[in-house]
Protein backbone atom coordinates (compact mmCIF):
# COMPACT_ATOMS: atom_id res chain seq x y z
CA UNK A 1 0.00 0.00 0.00
CA UNK A 2 1.17 3.75 -0.34
CA UNK A 3 0.12 7.35 0.57
CA UNK A 4 1.52 9.03 -2.81
CA UNK A 5 -1.66 10.80 -3.94
CA UNK A 6 -0.60 9.68 -7.58
CA UNK A 7 -1.33 6.14 -6.43
CA UNK A 8 -4.35 6.42 -4.56
CA UNK A 9 -8.02 5.09 -6.13
CA UNK A 10 -10.55 7.28 -7.76
CA UNK A 11 -13.81 6.51 -8.19
CA UNK A 12 -16.72 7.76 -10.70
CA UNK A 13 -20.08 5.83 -10.69
CA UNK A 14 -19.30 2.51 -11.16
CA UNK A 15 -15.44 2.89 -12.28
CA UNK A 16 -12.53 2.78 -10.00
CA UNK A 17 -8.99 3.49 -10.87
CA UNK A 18 -6.49 2.07 -9.39
CA UNK A 19 -4.21 5.59 -9.69
CA UNK A 20 -4.47 9.34 -11.10
CA UNK A 21 -3.20 9.04 -14.37
CA UNK A 22 -4.62 8.88 -17.73
CA UNK A 23 -3.62 8.98 -20.53
CA UNK A 24 -4.27 12.18 -22.42
CA UNK A 25 -6.02 11.25 -25.99
CA UNK A 26 -4.05 11.59 -29.17
CA UNK A 27 -5.06 11.61 -32.81
CA UNK A 28 -2.85 8.77 -34.70
CA UNK A 29 -4.57 9.32 -38.56
CA UNK A 30 -3.96 5.44 -38.43
CA UNK A 31 -7.73 4.08 -39.34
CA UNK A 32 -8.95 3.63 -42.59
CA UNK A 33 -12.23 4.20 -42.79
CA UNK A 34 -12.58 5.10 -38.79
CA UNK A 35 -11.64 1.47 -38.38
CA UNK A 36 -9.15 1.46 -35.89
CA UNK A 37 -6.30 -1.65 -36.21
CA UNK A 38 -2.85 -3.48 -35.01
CA UNK A 39 -1.15 0.05 -34.14
CA UNK A 40 -4.40 0.98 -32.04
CA UNK A 41 -4.06 -2.27 -30.04
CA UNK A 42 -0.29 -1.66 -29.47
CA UNK A 43 -0.55 2.34 -28.95
CA UNK A 44 -3.12 2.12 -26.44
CA UNK A 45 -2.15 -1.42 -24.99
CA UNK A 46 1.06 -0.23 -24.57
CA UNK A 47 -0.28 2.84 -21.77
CA UNK A 48 -2.27 -0.28 -20.37
CA UNK A 49 0.64 -2.74 -19.89
CA UNK A 50 2.69 0.66 -18.76
CA UNK A 51 0.25 1.17 -15.44
CA UNK A 52 -1.31 3.98 -16.64
CA UNK A 53 -4.82 4.17 -14.71
CA UNK A 54 -7.01 5.19 -17.48
CA UNK A 55 -6.35 4.75 -21.08
CA UNK A 56 -8.09 7.53 -23.18
CA UNK A 57 -8.54 7.00 -26.89
CA UNK A 58 -7.92 9.21 -29.78
CA UNK A 59 -10.66 11.64 -30.80
CA UNK A 60 -12.94 9.39 -32.50
CA UNK A 61 -15.97 10.66 -34.49
CA UNK A 62 -19.42 9.84 -34.78
CA UNK A 63 -19.36 10.80 -38.54
CA UNK A 64 -17.67 9.69 -41.65
CA UNK A 65 -17.49 14.10 -42.36
CA UNK A 66 -16.55 14.62 -38.54
CA UNK A 67 -13.07 13.50 -39.37
CA UNK A 68 -10.43 15.74 -38.95
CA UNK A 69 -8.28 13.52 -41.78
CA UNK A 70 -8.90 10.62 -43.67
CA UNK A 71 -7.03 8.71 -40.94
CA UNK A 72 -9.04 9.07 -38.27
CA UNK A 73 -10.61 6.62 -35.92
CA UNK A 74 -14.53 6.61 -35.78
CA UNK A 75 -17.36 4.94 -34.26
CA UNK A 76 -19.84 5.35 -36.98
CA UNK A 77 -20.58 2.13 -38.63
CA UNK A 78 -21.15 -1.41 -37.14
CA UNK A 79 -17.87 -2.87 -38.45
CA UNK A 80 -16.08 0.12 -35.51
CA UNK A 81 -17.73 -1.89 -32.48
CA UNK A 82 -15.54 -5.17 -33.35
CA UNK A 83 -12.13 -3.04 -34.30
CA UNK A 84 -12.51 -1.51 -30.94
CA UNK A 85 -13.71 -4.35 -28.91
CA UNK A 86 -10.59 -5.66 -29.61
CA UNK A 87 -8.55 -3.19 -28.33
CA UNK A 88 -10.75 -2.75 -25.09
CA UNK A 89 -10.85 -6.49 -24.39
CA UNK A 90 -6.83 -6.58 -24.34
CA UNK A 91 -7.03 -3.82 -21.90
CA UNK A 92 -9.41 -5.42 -19.67
CA UNK A 93 -7.84 -8.98 -19.93
CA UNK A 94 -4.38 -7.85 -19.88
CA UNK A 95 -4.13 -5.31 -16.87
CA UNK A 96 -6.61 -3.26 -14.44
CA UNK A 97 -6.68 -0.02 -16.38
CA UNK A 98 -9.76 1.45 -17.27
CA UNK A 99 -10.23 2.78 -21.02
CA UNK A 100 -12.69 5.72 -22.23
CA UNK A 101 -13.68 6.28 -25.73
CA UNK A 102 -13.18 10.25 -26.33
CA UNK A 103 -16.45 10.81 -28.59
CA UNK A 104 -16.30 13.70 -31.25
CA UNK A 105 -17.20 15.86 -34.28
CA UNK A 106 -14.43 17.68 -36.11
CA UNK A 107 -16.74 20.51 -37.33
CA UNK A 108 -15.06 23.44 -38.99
CA UNK A 109 -11.57 21.63 -38.55
CA UNK A 110 -12.68 18.81 -40.37
CA UNK A 111 -11.49 17.57 -44.24
CA UNK A 112 -7.64 17.59 -43.46
CA UNK A 113 -4.31 16.61 -44.38
CA UNK A 114 -2.53 14.32 -41.84
CA UNK A 115 -0.78 16.46 -39.37
CA UNK A 116 2.64 14.65 -40.86
CA UNK A 117 1.95 16.50 -44.09
CA UNK A 118 0.90 19.80 -42.32
CA UNK A 119 -2.57 19.70 -41.58
CA UNK A 120 -3.64 21.58 -44.13
CA UNK A 121 -7.04 21.75 -45.94
CA UNK A 122 -7.76 18.60 -48.52
CA UNK A 123 -7.37 19.08 -51.84
CA UNK A 124 -10.83 19.67 -53.31
CA UNK A 125 -11.02 15.73 -54.91
CA UNK A 126 -10.94 14.45 -51.53
CA UNK A 127 -12.07 17.15 -49.65
CA UNK A 128 -15.32 17.06 -47.97
CA UNK A 129 -18.34 19.31 -47.11
CA UNK A 130 -17.86 20.69 -43.78
CA UNK A 131 -20.15 21.74 -41.40
CA UNK A 132 -20.18 24.15 -38.05
CA UNK A 133 -22.66 26.38 -36.41
CA UNK A 134 -21.60 29.44 -37.98
CA UNK A 135 -20.30 29.56 -41.53
CA UNK A 136 -16.89 31.02 -40.02
CA UNK A 137 -13.74 29.44 -41.78
CA UNK A 138 -11.12 28.06 -39.21
CA UNK A 139 -8.00 29.95 -40.86
CA UNK A 140 -7.50 31.77 -44.21
CA UNK A 141 -6.75 29.03 -45.98
CA UNK A 142 -9.64 26.87 -44.30
CA UNK A 143 -12.44 25.41 -46.05
CA UNK A 144 -15.90 27.65 -45.31
CA UNK A 145 -18.33 25.61 -43.04
CA UNK A 146 -21.74 25.32 -43.98
CA UNK A 147 -24.00 27.28 -40.86
CA UNK A 148 -25.74 24.09 -39.55
CA UNK A 149 -29.52 23.56 -39.27
CA UNK A 150 -31.96 21.81 -36.85
CA UNK A 151 -31.96 19.07 -39.31
CA UNK A 152 -28.05 18.79 -38.88
CA UNK A 153 -28.11 19.13 -35.48
CA UNK A 154 -30.57 16.53 -35.13
CA UNK A 155 -28.85 14.19 -37.32
CA UNK A 156 -25.59 14.80 -35.17
CA UNK A 157 -27.56 14.19 -32.08
CA UNK A 158 -28.43 10.79 -33.16
CA UNK A 159 -25.54 9.78 -34.39
CA UNK A 160 -23.52 10.66 -30.66
CA UNK A 161 -26.28 8.70 -29.47
CA UNK A 162 -25.27 5.93 -31.69
CA UNK A 163 -22.17 6.25 -31.19
CA UNK A 164 -22.40 5.95 -27.48
CA UNK A 165 -24.55 2.35 -27.83
CA UNK A 166 -21.87 1.27 -29.89
CA UNK A 167 -18.90 1.86 -27.06
CA UNK A 168 -21.29 -0.19 -24.81
CA UNK A 169 -21.32 -2.50 -27.15
CA UNK A 170 -16.96 -2.25 -27.48
CA UNK A 171 -17.04 -2.71 -23.54
CA UNK A 172 -15.73 0.83 -22.95
CA UNK A 173 -15.89 2.12 -19.36
CA UNK A 174 -16.39 5.79 -19.86
CA UNK A 175 -16.85 8.17 -22.75
CA UNK A 176 -15.02 11.43 -23.00
CA UNK A 177 -16.61 14.10 -24.93
CA UNK A 178 -14.74 16.21 -27.01
CA UNK A 179 -16.23 19.70 -26.44
CA UNK A 180 -12.53 21.24 -26.51
CA UNK A 181 -10.26 22.30 -29.47
CA UNK A 182 -12.41 24.48 -31.34
CA UNK A 183 -14.04 21.16 -33.22
CA UNK A 184 -17.76 20.62 -33.65
CA UNK A 185 -18.88 21.06 -29.92
CA UNK A 186 -16.31 23.50 -28.53
CA UNK A 187 -17.26 25.82 -31.94
CA UNK A 188 -20.68 25.87 -30.57
CA UNK A 189 -19.27 26.68 -27.07
CA UNK A 190 -16.81 29.74 -28.32
CA UNK A 191 -18.46 33.10 -29.39
CA UNK A 192 -15.41 33.44 -31.85
CA UNK A 193 -16.76 30.01 -33.94
CA UNK A 194 -20.87 31.22 -32.84
CA UNK A 195 -22.05 34.03 -33.91
CA UNK A 196 -25.83 32.34 -34.63
CA UNK A 197 -28.47 34.68 -34.19
CA UNK A 198 -30.84 31.49 -33.05
CA UNK A 199 -31.56 30.20 -29.47
CA UNK A 200 -27.96 28.08 -29.96
CA UNK A 201 -26.02 31.47 -29.96
CA UNK A 202 -25.40 34.45 -27.90
CA UNK A 203 -25.58 34.30 -24.43
CA UNK A 204 -23.35 31.38 -22.88
CA UNK A 205 -26.70 29.85 -22.08
CA UNK A 206 -27.25 29.50 -25.51
CA UNK A 207 -24.48 28.48 -26.68
CA UNK A 208 -23.63 25.51 -24.09
CA UNK A 209 -27.80 24.29 -25.54
CA UNK A 210 -25.83 21.76 -28.24
CA UNK A 211 -23.66 20.60 -26.19
CA UNK A 212 -25.98 19.99 -23.57
CA UNK A 213 -28.00 18.72 -26.19
CA UNK A 214 -25.58 15.95 -27.37
CA UNK A 215 -24.59 15.61 -23.79
CA UNK A 216 -28.06 14.49 -22.51
CA UNK A 217 -28.42 12.08 -25.70
CA UNK A 218 -25.09 10.36 -24.36
CA UNK A 219 -26.75 10.00 -20.91
CA UNK A 220 -29.71 8.63 -22.27
CA UNK A 221 -27.91 5.73 -23.78
CA UNK A 222 -25.14 4.99 -21.77
CA UNK A 223 -25.15 2.73 -18.56
CA UNK A 224 -26.02 4.40 -15.09
CA UNK A 225 -22.77 2.90 -13.93
CA UNK A 226 -20.62 4.38 -16.10
CA UNK A 227 -19.41 7.77 -16.12
CA UNK A 228 -18.76 10.23 -18.70
CA UNK A 229 -16.34 13.03 -18.94
CA UNK A 230 -16.49 16.10 -21.29
CA UNK A 231 -13.15 18.29 -22.39
CA UNK A 232 -13.24 21.41 -22.63
CA UNK A 233 -10.43 24.62 -23.61
CA UNK A 234 -11.64 26.31 -20.29
CA UNK A 235 -9.98 29.86 -22.17
CA UNK A 236 -9.41 30.52 -26.00
CA UNK A 237 -6.22 32.91 -25.70
CA UNK A 238 -7.87 34.88 -27.51
CA UNK A 239 -9.25 38.15 -26.80
CA UNK A 240 -13.54 38.04 -27.07
CA UNK A 241 -13.48 34.66 -26.45
CA UNK A 242 -13.74 31.84 -23.44
CA UNK A 243 -12.66 33.17 -20.42
CA UNK A 244 -11.93 30.96 -17.37
CA UNK A 245 -15.23 32.52 -15.16
CA UNK A 246 -17.09 30.70 -18.58
CA UNK A 247 -15.66 27.80 -18.03
CA UNK A 248 -16.52 27.62 -14.46
CA UNK A 249 -19.74 28.32 -15.72
CA UNK A 250 -19.34 25.64 -17.90
CA UNK A 251 -18.87 23.09 -15.11
CA UNK A 252 -21.85 24.40 -13.10
CA UNK A 253 -24.29 23.64 -16.23
CA UNK A 254 -22.93 20.31 -16.63
CA UNK A 255 -22.62 19.23 -13.41
CA UNK A 256 -26.42 19.96 -13.08
CA UNK A 257 -26.89 18.36 -16.28
CA UNK A 258 -25.10 14.96 -14.68
CA UNK A 259 -21.62 15.35 -15.91
CA UNK A 260 -19.30 12.89 -13.80
CA UNK A 261 -15.91 14.96 -14.85
CA UNK A 262 -14.83 17.93 -16.87
CA UNK A 263 -11.43 17.72 -18.41
CA UNK A 264 -10.11 21.23 -18.60
CA UNK A 265 -7.96 22.22 -21.38
CA UNK A 266 -7.52 25.35 -23.55
CA UNK A 267 -6.82 26.83 -26.75
CA UNK A 268 -6.71 25.82 -30.58
CA UNK A 269 -10.14 27.32 -31.09
CA UNK A 270 -8.70 29.60 -34.00
CA UNK A 271 -5.64 29.43 -35.98
CA UNK A 272 -4.44 32.93 -33.24
CA UNK A 273 -0.63 31.51 -32.00
CA UNK A 274 -1.58 31.11 -28.70
CA UNK A 275 1.71 32.44 -26.20
CA UNK A 276 4.00 29.45 -25.47
CA UNK A 277 3.64 28.75 -21.71
CA UNK A 278 5.52 27.16 -19.64
CA UNK A 279 4.50 24.22 -16.51
CA UNK A 280 1.13 23.23 -15.14
CA UNK A 281 -0.03 26.52 -17.34
CA UNK A 282 -3.95 24.99 -17.56
CA UNK A 283 -4.16 23.42 -13.99
CA UNK A 284 -5.12 26.52 -12.48
CA UNK A 285 -8.38 26.82 -14.91
CA UNK A 286 -8.60 22.92 -13.66
CA UNK A 287 -8.05 24.06 -9.93
CA UNK A 288 -10.79 27.04 -10.28
CA UNK A 289 -13.53 24.73 -11.92
CA UNK A 290 -12.95 22.50 -9.35
CA UNK A 291 -13.16 24.50 -5.89
CA UNK A 292 -15.68 26.92 -7.98
CA UNK A 293 -18.41 24.80 -10.16
CA UNK A 294 -17.86 21.95 -7.36
CA UNK A 295 -16.98 19.22 -10.52
CA UNK A 296 -14.49 16.75 -10.38
CA UNK A 297 -11.59 17.66 -12.75
CA UNK A 298 -8.76 16.62 -14.93
CA UNK A 299 -5.78 18.52 -15.44
CA UNK A 300 -3.70 18.32 -18.76
CA UNK A 301 -0.86 20.22 -20.33
CA UNK A 302 3.36 19.96 -19.31
CA UNK A 303 2.19 17.10 -16.60
CA UNK A 304 5.83 15.74 -16.27
CA UNK A 305 6.27 13.92 -13.38
CA UNK A 306 5.27 11.96 -10.21
CA UNK A 307 5.97 14.35 -7.70
CA UNK A 308 4.20 17.42 -9.43
CA UNK A 309 1.19 14.64 -9.83
CA UNK A 310 1.58 14.52 -6.03
CA UNK A 311 0.99 17.78 -6.04
CA UNK A 312 -1.71 18.31 -7.79
CA UNK A 313 -4.05 15.26 -6.59
CA UNK A 314 -2.96 16.66 -2.43
CA UNK A 315 -3.48 20.24 -3.56
CA UNK A 316 -7.19 19.62 -4.45
CA UNK A 317 -5.79 20.71 -8.07
CA UNK A 318 -7.38 17.91 -10.62
CA UNK A 319 -8.85 14.94 -9.52
CA UNK A 320 -6.68 13.13 -12.90
CA UNK A 321 -3.75 14.11 -14.32
CA UNK A 322 -3.82 13.13 -18.45
CA UNK A 323 -0.65 13.07 -20.08
CA UNK A 324 -0.25 13.12 -23.72
CA UNK A 325 3.61 13.70 -25.02
CA UNK A 326 4.83 11.73 -22.26
CA UNK A 327 3.09 8.84 -22.27
CA UNK A 328 4.59 8.88 -26.14
CA UNK A 329 8.15 9.05 -24.53
CA UNK A 330 7.49 6.65 -21.57
CA UNK A 331 4.74 4.33 -22.09
CA UNK A 332 6.02 2.78 -19.11
CA UNK A 333 5.66 6.19 -16.54
CA UNK A 334 3.67 4.95 -14.07
CA UNK A 335 5.59 2.16 -13.38
CA UNK A 336 8.71 4.51 -13.17
CA UNK A 337 6.77 6.77 -10.83
CA UNK A 338 6.40 3.45 -8.83
CA UNK A 339 9.57 3.04 -8.32
CA UNK A 340 10.93 6.69 -8.08
CA UNK A 341 8.30 7.05 -5.45
CA UNK A 342 8.85 3.93 -3.37
CA UNK A 343 5.54 2.32 -4.09
CA UNK A 344 6.43 -1.40 -3.56
CA UNK A 345 3.41 -3.69 -4.67
CA UNK A 346 3.04 -1.74 -7.91
CA UNK A 347 2.27 -4.42 -9.76
CA UNK A 348 3.86 -5.38 -13.44
CA UNK A 349 1.87 -7.51 -16.15
CA UNK A 350 2.90 -11.17 -14.81
CA UNK A 351 4.68 -11.75 -17.81
CA UNK A 352 7.09 -9.15 -17.07
CA UNK A 353 7.10 -9.70 -13.45
CA UNK A 354 11.10 -9.83 -13.77
CA UNK A 355 10.79 -5.91 -14.47
CA UNK A 356 10.18 -5.51 -10.90
CA UNK A 357 14.17 -6.78 -10.42
CA UNK A 358 15.64 -4.62 -12.91
CA UNK A 359 18.04 -2.06 -10.99
CA UNK A 360 19.01 0.61 -13.77
CA UNK A 361 22.58 1.71 -14.18
CA UNK A 362 22.94 5.75 -14.11
C1 LIG B 1 -0.14 13.73 -31.30
C2 LIG B 1 -1.22 14.43 -30.49
C3 LIG B 1 -2.55 14.18 -30.80
C4 LIG B 1 -3.56 14.77 -30.03
N1 LIG B 1 -4.88 14.43 -30.27
C5 LIG B 1 -5.84 14.82 -29.40
C6 LIG B 1 -7.15 14.29 -29.47
O1 LIG B 1 -7.46 13.39 -30.28
N2 LIG B 1 -8.07 14.75 -28.58
C7 LIG B 1 -7.75 15.70 -27.63
O2 LIG B 1 -8.62 16.09 -26.85
N3 LIG B 1 -6.50 16.19 -27.52
C8 LIG B 1 -5.54 15.75 -28.36
N4 LIG B 1 -4.25 16.17 -28.20
C9 LIG B 1 -3.93 17.06 -27.06
C10 LIG B 1 -3.44 16.22 -25.87
O3 LIG B 1 -4.43 15.33 -25.41
C11 LIG B 1 -2.99 17.12 -24.71
O4 LIG B 1 -4.08 17.88 -24.28
C12 LIG B 1 -1.83 18.06 -25.10
O5 LIG B 1 -0.86 17.38 -25.87
C13 LIG B 1 -1.15 18.62 -23.84
O6 LIG B 1 -0.69 17.59 -23.02
P1 LIG B 1 0.90 17.19 -22.91
O7 LIG B 1 1.61 18.45 -22.51
O8 LIG B 1 0.95 16.13 -21.87
O9 LIG B 1 1.33 16.71 -24.28
C14 LIG B 1 -3.22 15.65 -28.97
C15 LIG B 1 -1.87 15.91 -28.70
C16 LIG B 1 -0.88 15.29 -29.43
C17 LIG B 1 0.57 15.54 -29.07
Amino acid sequence: MTDAPMFTPFTLRGMTLKNRLAMSPMCQYSAEDGTANDWHLVHLGSRAMGGTGLIITEMTDISPEGRISEGCAGMYKPEHVAAWKRVVDFVHSQSDAKIAIQLAHAGRKASCMFAWEGGGPLPAERAWEIIAPSAIPFSADSQTPREMNRADMDRLIEAFAQGTRWAEEAGFDMIEIHGGHGYLISSFISPLSNTRTDEYGGSLENRMRFPLEVFHAIRANWPDDKPISMRISAYDWVEGGTEVDDAVEIGRMMKAAGLDILDVSSGNVTDDVRPRVEGLFQTPFSERVRAEAGIPTMTVGNVGGPEQINEVIAGGRADLCCMAKGQLFDPYFAHHAARSLGVEDYKWPKQYAAAGFFKPVD
